[in-house]
């Protein structure tokens, strides 16, 4: 299959989160598959060309409407696993460093990204079967496809869309509309229409021939008001081509066996590796060098899906009564950044916070911690609890989406449990869960190393996962095919 990605991120040219990373490696495993596929992001400021990129001849033409056109130059790069990526280059919008930021023009700029990805494929004469679009910056891709490009070869192409995360929408100023030349009659509550603005990720909803998320139980979890972000009736309404799909990890780049960020490599036959990476920890966040004590990681973008509230409520009462660490890495809402910092500076070596982003300390996080904590409020899928269990550290999660998922709790079944769960999203249920976590490691009976290795043998690769969209794709191309009008 012929398929074109458009995401706003991609692993590692573009990241703020997991989404950069699922799009590169979905990307990866498909073309290792067999299928030709082509990743289309903005070329950000940030974004440095290399002596791998090639300028395409020409400018690409995106055709705002039958007056207005603009240029823009596509670069591309060859990808892994014999992808190939496409850089969109266009100052106006894509000029600065920022993914996202404070802008009131997000609707104009991936709206152009989105369309100039679809014209140069016209222009390229490459006619994809498949139009994969990821989040809300790409929700336009289908309705695009429904409407005016619908009789070009690229109208052809069925339409998927990932769901990474339903509480970013993309609610932009109806005028985007205009400036795309979209048809008026789409700003209609069962179109793109929301509070009077356009609703870039609702419009996805309704225009795409099928619908994915990241987990089944986050697929379940957004037909319901409790997890739905107000657009649960329209999944339910697409209830029949929505469909949850666990995400796969980069096992080559998340390896601790090979991983070029940490001291010492290991693997669940011998654990030796992670003692030392457990020291280099310590040093490298300032905490005391107790190897008794377990260290609990957190890697997480500072914002109230992942619950840190709550972990932020019952840290000083902890830190103070047990022997334990905390190692922090992060950045996002300033409160949460200053009362990270507060605590650090309260618990000194005891409480180690790192604000900002940083790969490689990322990855050594994952490898010297013993627990890794993830209290989310939701989690569509997740992907640093499968880091960790693949680095041995056992996560402690909120039983909610894709950590429902794959995380398997250990008090059910001691012999096969990879980690701790818990379900109220409440201080006083991620306290026992901790509580349990300190029990597991101070007083457990059989073989603590056993555990570990029990997340060690965990198979997080794409290998299902990559499957599973293949026939989504499949079935996809097979209803657009009986579609004359719509998706
Ligand atoms: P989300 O996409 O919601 O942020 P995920 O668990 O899916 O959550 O993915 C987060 C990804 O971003 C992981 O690869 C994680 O290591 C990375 N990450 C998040 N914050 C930082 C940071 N401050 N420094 C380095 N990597 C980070
Ligand atoms: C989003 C979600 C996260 C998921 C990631 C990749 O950022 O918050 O749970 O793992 O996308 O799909």
């Amino acid at each position: 299959m012929k398929i074109l990605m458009i995401s706003p991120e991609l692993a590692p040219y573009a990241k703020a989160g997991g989404l950069g990373d699922m799009v590169a490696s979905l990307s990866k495993a498909l073309a290792q598959m067999g299928h030709e596929v082509r990743i289309c992001i903005p070329r950000y400021g940030s974004v440095n060309h290399d002596k791998t990129w090639t300028r395409y001849p020409n400018s690409v033409a995106v055709h705002l409407d039958p007056r207005r056109t603009e240029f823009c130059s596509v670069w591309s790069a060859p990808f892994a696993g014999g992808a190939t990526v496409y850089f969109i280059e266009y100052d106006v919008f894509f000029g600065s460093d920022q993914i996202y930021g404070e802008r009131t023009d997000h609707g104009h700029r991936f709206g152009f990204q989105t369309l100039a990805a679809l014209d140069f494929c016209l222009q390229d004469g490459w006619t994809p079967d498949i139009v994969h679009a990821h989040d809300w910056t790409a929700g336009l891709a289908s309705v695009i496809l429904n409407t005016t490009r619908r009789h070009t070869p690229v109208g052809k192409a069925a339409s998927v869309f990932t769901v990474h995360n339903l509480q970013h929408q993309g609610l932009v100023n109806a005028d985007v509309l205009n400036y795309l030349a979209l048809p008026s009659w789409l700003l209609t509550p069962n179109n793109l229409e929301c509070f009077g603005g356009v609703n870039l990720l609702k419009g996805a909803l309704y225009h795409s021939t099928k619908i994915t998320t990241v987990s089944p139980t986050y697929a379940h979890e957004i037909q319901t008001p409790q997890y739905g972000f107000g657009l649960d009736p329209v999944l339910l309404h697409r209830w029949n081509d929505l469909s949850g799909i666990v995400n796969g990890i980069d096992t080559d780049e998340w390896n601790p066996a090979s991983d070029k960020y940490i001291p010492a490599h290991y693997t669940a036959d011998d654990l030796s590796g992670k003692a030392q990476c457990k020291t280099a920890l310590q040093q490298a966040l300032g905490l005391e060098q107790d190897y008794g004590a377990p260290i609990f990681g957190i890697v997480a973008r500072l914002y109230d899906q992942k619950g840190l509230d709550l972990l932020s409520d019952i840290l000083p009462d902890l830190l103070s009564r047990a022997r334990m660490q905390i190692a922090l890495l992060g950045s996002g809402e300033r409160w949460l950044e200053e009362h990270f910092l507060w605590l650090a500076n309260k618990f000194p070596g005891k409480c180690g916070v790192r604000i900002g982003y940083d790969n490689a300390l990322a990855h050594l996080i994952e490898a010297g911690s013993d627990f890794f904590l993830m209290p989310s409020s939701f989690e569509p899928c997740g992907l640093n609890q499968m880091y960790s269990m693949r680095y041995g550290t056992l996560p402690i999660v909120r039983a909610t989406g894709g950590l429902a998922d794959t995380v398997r709790p250990w008090i059910t079944n001691p012999a096969k449990g990879t980690g701790i769960l818990f379900a109220d999203a409440t201080s006083s249920a991620l306290m026992d869960a901790i509580h349990r976590g300190l029990q597991l490691y101070f007083n457990y009976s059989g073989d603590f190393s056993q555990l570990r290795r029990n997340a060690m043998a965990c198979d997080f690769s794409w290998g299902t996962s990559a499957k599973a969209y293949e026939a989504v794709y499949q079935d996809a191309i097979y209803t657009r095919k009986g579609a004359f009008f719509g998706r």
